[in-house]
Parts: C-alpha cells; structure tokens; sequence
C-alpha cells in the first residue's frame, strides 16, 4: 500500500503524575492505521487502551512520541483548532451510556448539540440529527430522552452524536461493554454500515472477542505495550494438534526466542505466552528514561511485550 497512513502512533509514551509518582501508562506505541480500516484493541484492565484513544481524540497529549491523524500532527494543534479537531474530525462513543448522552436532552437535542457548537444553521443540523436517526434506526424515538430508551438504543443515539459533524476518525471504548449480545450486534452492525458509507477510520477497544472480529485488525496491548496483530490470513492461522501442540507464527517466534522462559497465562482476551523478564528492572529503567518529562525518551531498555525494536539491541 503506497498511500499515506491515516493514523501515525510513534512511540507514544504517556505517564500520568499522580502525587510524586508517575504511572505509566503507555510505553512507547508504534502503530499505523489506514484510511478505511477498523483496528480492535483488546487488553486487560488497565493496560491503557483509553489512555490511547484520549490521545487520539485529542483529549489528552502524550508526554513524548508524536502523533498524526490525517496528515495532522495533534501535539500542533492548540486552543481553537484543537477544540475543531475534537468536534468535527473524531467522534467518540464511550461505554458509560451516561457519558455519551445528555440526559435532559432528546435524542434529536443531543444530536444536534455537537453542530451547533461547531456553528451547523439551525434548520440544517436538525435535517441532519433527523437523517442521523432515521440510518441508526431510531426515526420513530428522535423525541425521546435517553431514560426512554434502551442501553441499546442509547448506543445507537450515541454512535448518531459521534458521527454528528461527520468526522473521520470514530473512537469507540467499549462501545457494547453494557449491552446485551443482539444490542451489541446492532451497534456493530451499525457501525460497520456507517464505515462504509462514510469511509470511516475506526478505532475500538473492546474485551469482547466477538466484537473483534469485526475489526479488521486486532491488535493487544498489555501493559502500556502493544503486542503482535494477532490477525492472520486463515492459511497461517496456527491450530492445536493431537497432541496439544501449536505452531507459531514466524513474526511470534522471534519474540519469543531469546526468553528464557515463557509464562503462559489466561487471560479473558485469550491465552498469553510471556517472555519472562524481571518486571520491577524494566519498570525502573522506564521511569529513568521518562526524566526529564517532556523529552522523548533516548534509549529504551524495556522490552515491549517481549518484543525489540531496532535501538535496543542491547539490554
Ligand atoms: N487521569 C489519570 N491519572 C492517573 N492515572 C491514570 C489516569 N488515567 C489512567 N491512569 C492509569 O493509567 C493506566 C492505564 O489506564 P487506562 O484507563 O488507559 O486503562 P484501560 O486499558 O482503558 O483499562 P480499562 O479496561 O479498565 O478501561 C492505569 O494504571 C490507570 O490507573
Ligand atoms: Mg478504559
């Protein structure tokens, strides 16, 4: 593919100071998206999936790495074009029904919200909250306020607001975290009509596996790190033999081989295999290379979910 990524993540640090203590919270993210496509990031508690789509969304900025999204280096954008960004170029759907709606607004009034602080005429976001409505389904409960609706139906009034200024890049933190199987499905499946339609980027974190699959990347991130895709071609899908053996995939080899051990683990995402290395050495040297805050970090001893990059051939 020659064209141009959509999404830029280079070693994306971010470290929260929370008293005297910093926590890290992202060590160091490289990942690209292209236009069009939809990524699913899945990882447990805490390993900083929102961390990273705050700072896509602009919510937040990194403390080192740089971030571009549609040829726009967000740690450029301050005060009014940073507020732009964040109501016409993303949208967002959050897992808290609560957050993502107004609750003494109607449907319809929360939709509209976002164009009229984006300075959309009245006559005309109202056309558009109407068309937004009537594509998620929601024509006939427009007047209604959230505690009318479903948990469903207030995704889906959700997934309307994020996509009230027509942006495009959709960040969405576990959208169906609080619904039921078939209220989860038709968010997805909603979304998915949408990213056609509108040829949306998408970025979502979700536990759930099924959600996933609708992705077409997934992508695990552990403790500020991302792993490997761990989508393949169905031909390189590695199976389990008679014997409870696996075949790795070459790319999870190679991150493997230097370990001198490997802890596997189960984890609701799936089952992990660790390289072993002596957590509390790694968290230290992170903290070291973070000071001063602002810089980049120059060398980075820490492994990345097991995993090299080029500067670190030493350890
Ligand atoms: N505003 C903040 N101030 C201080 N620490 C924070 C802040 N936000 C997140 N953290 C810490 O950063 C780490 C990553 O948090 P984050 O919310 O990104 O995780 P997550 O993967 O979204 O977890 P979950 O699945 O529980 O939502 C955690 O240790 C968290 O406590
Ligand atoms: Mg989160």
């Amino acid at each position: 593919m020659d064209e141009k990524p959509f999404v830029t993540c280079k070693r994306i640090v971010k470290a929260y100071r929370v008293a005297k203590h910093e926590i890290v919270a992202l060590r160091g993210i490289d990942f690209e998206m292209q236009r069009g496509e939809m990524v699913a990031i899945i990882g447990p508690s805490g390993a900083g999936k929102s961390s990273l789509l705050n700072l896509l969304g602009g919510l937040d900025t990194p403390t080192a790495g740089q971030l571009i999204v549609d040829g726009q280096d967000l740690l450029e954008l301050r005060g009014r074009k940073l507020a732009d960004y964040r109501l016409k170029h993303v949208g967002f759907v959050w897992q808290q029904i609560e957050r993502n709606l107004f609750a003494h607004r109607s449907a319809l009034r929360n939709v509209t919200l976002p164009m009229m602080l984006a300075g959309v005429p009245g006559r005309e976001r109202r056309k558009r909250a109407e068309d937004l409505l009537t594509a998620v389904g929601l024509a006939e409960h427009m007047h209604k306020k959230p505690a009318a609706l479903s948990g469903g139906q207030q995704q889906r009034v959700a997934v309307a607001v994020a996509m009230a200024n027509a942006p495009a890049l959709l960040l969405l933190d576990e959208p169906t975290g609080a619904l039921d199987r078939s209220s989860a499905a038709q968010v997805m499946d909603l979304v998915q009509e949408l990213r056609e339609r509108y040829a949306l980027t998408v970025l979502m974190v979700t536990h759930d596996l099924e959600v996933a699959n609708y992705a077409n990347r997934v992508l695990t991130l552990r403790d500020g790190a991302l792993g490997q895709d761990i989508s393949h071609p169905a031909e390189e899908t590695p199976r389990l033999d008679d014997s409870g053996r696996i075949r790795l995939p070459d790319a999870v080899r190679s991150q493997l081989a230097e370990a001198p051990r490997i802890a596997v683990e189960i984890r609701p995402e799936g089952v992990l295999l660790r390289p072993e290395v002596d957590e509390q050495e790694d968290t230290d040297a992170i903290l070291q290379d973070m000071l001063p805050q602002d810089a980049p970090p120059e060398k980075r001893r820490w492994r990345l979910f097991g995993r090299r990059t080029k500067s670190e051939s030493r350890s």
